[in-house]
């Protein structure tokens, strides 16, 4: 009884000091914590460096915005947070992913476009999200119960709660990490379309002389744009330099690939090792050293190239183009059964033309001023 009479006074005591200071002063605002958007949170994450195994390692390490959304070392391919531990393939840019269909096969024609990796194996932006965490060679997670617990001791796990609110479904939480992250992949800030040849389209930037020649080459006797889409995307109505489909281009083995190295428990193959690409894949022999027809937007900032960075400048990416079948001091491709050769090989480009095909490729860097 004593005890009650005494928080009623309490509370009596604090309504008239409420009273009073209302009365007394305009009433101060609770400061309100801002709410992050999808987008802002989803750029955390993909920052953050706490949720791989040991901490260390984001997504920006292998996708750096500085490179292209692709990683900004020029490893052959990218080293995991563990050392010593390297995947086989070239890290590709994040950056216009987004716009990547689901993967497909034409029932007509057997031709296979879309999907995200280089051999298309996930569909979706979210879902290929939450793969690297899990992948030893990457992020190496060991399960989601550790990834949850590592979510839980960021600063903007309160961030996330407030979008996606609170759950003992872990799945559930992978799954939300993956929706943010993939909001922030399709941002402006991820895709703005904002380089010299669309300041050149929108008639704010001329091209010199060289990038203009570059252009007609890279659709005309350079062939490029055959693949490498110059008109704007069905879907989406924006120009994205490819046609999202699988190719064998003939592309040689990176003999620097430190996957060579790795232990028999990673690659069973050793030296021999050999990347057959969407034909591994889809365990179908036609398709061997088929890869996804890349982007050309950040091309500039992402060496090394192809699947599996052979390729270290756009320089030797041209010459390969033009002269893969012709110049015998070229690397043979690693995969010659297949391969493209009425677009790909032998150009007949001078080393002049080659190096204006280059120059417009420079024009495809974001950030023109
Ligand atoms: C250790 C380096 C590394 C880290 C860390 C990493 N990636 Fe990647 N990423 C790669 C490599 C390598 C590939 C290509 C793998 C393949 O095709 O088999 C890739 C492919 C991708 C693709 C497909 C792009 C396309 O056009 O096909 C996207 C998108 C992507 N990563 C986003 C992410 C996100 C999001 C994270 C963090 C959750 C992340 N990556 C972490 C190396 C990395
Ligand atoms: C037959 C279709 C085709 C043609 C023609 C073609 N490409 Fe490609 N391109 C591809 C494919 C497929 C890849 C990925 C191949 C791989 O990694 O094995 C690629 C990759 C590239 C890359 C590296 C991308 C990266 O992220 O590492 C560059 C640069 C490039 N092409 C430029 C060109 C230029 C310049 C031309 C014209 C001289 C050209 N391509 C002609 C299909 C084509």
């Amino acid at each position: 009884m004593k005890k009650q009479l005494f928080n009623f006074s309490f509370a009596f005591a604090t309504v008239l000091l409420f009273a009073q200071c209302t009365k007394d002063q305009a009433p101060t605002p609770v400061p309100s914590t801002p709410t992050l958007t999808k987008v802002q949170l989803g750029k955390l994450i993909f920052h953050s460096t706490v949720l791989s195994n040991p901490s260390g390692q984001s997504c920006a390490s292998c996708h750096a915005s500085t490179a292209g959304f692709a990683d900004p070392e020029n490893f052959a391919v990218s080293p995991g947070i563990n050392k010593g531990m390297f995947g086989n393939r070239n890290a590709p840019m994040a950056c216009y992913a987004t716009y990547t269909p689901s993967f497909s096969i034409n029932a007509v024609d057997s031709v296979c476009i879309g999907g995200q990796f280089w051999d298309g194996r996930v569909n979706t932006l979210a879902e290929q999200a939450t793969k690297p965490f899990f992948n030893p060679l990457e992020m190496n997670i060991t399960d989601v119960t550790m990834f949850v617990s590592k979510l839980k001791s960021t600063t903007f796990y309160s961030d996330y709660v407030k979008i996606y609110g609170e759950t003992t479904d872990e799945q559930k939480i992978l799954t939300n990490v993956g929706d943010a992250i993939a909001a922030f992949e399709s941002s402006e800030e991820v895709n703005p379309f904002s380089s010299k040849f669309d300041a050149v389209l929108k008639g704010n930037a001329t091209f010199t002389e060289t990038e203009s020649k570059g252009r007609k080459l890279f659709v005309g006797k350079g062939l490029c744009a055959s693949c490498h889409l110059i008109d704007p995307d069905e879907a989406s109505g924006k120009i994205l330099f490819t046609d999202f489909k699988f190719h064998n281009i003939g592309v040689p083995k990176n003999p620097n690939n430190p996957f060579y190295k790795m232990s028999s428990q990673h690659n069973p193959n050793g030296a021999n090792f050999i990347d057959l690409g969407l034909g591994d894949r889809l365990k179908n022999p036609r398709y061997n050293g088929y890869f996804k027809c890349s982007s050309l937007r950040n091309i500039a900032l992402t060496a090394p190239y192809m699947h599996n960075g052979a390729l270290k400048t756009l320089e030797e990416v041209v010459h390969f183009y033009n002269s893969r079948d012709v110049d015998g001091t070229l690397a043979k491709p690693e995969v010659p059964e297949g391969m493209n050769t009425h677009e790909v090989g032998d150009l007949k480009l001078t080393t002049e033309e080659e190096g204006a095909i280059v120059a417009f490729l420079k024009t495809l860097t974001d950030g023109y001023k």
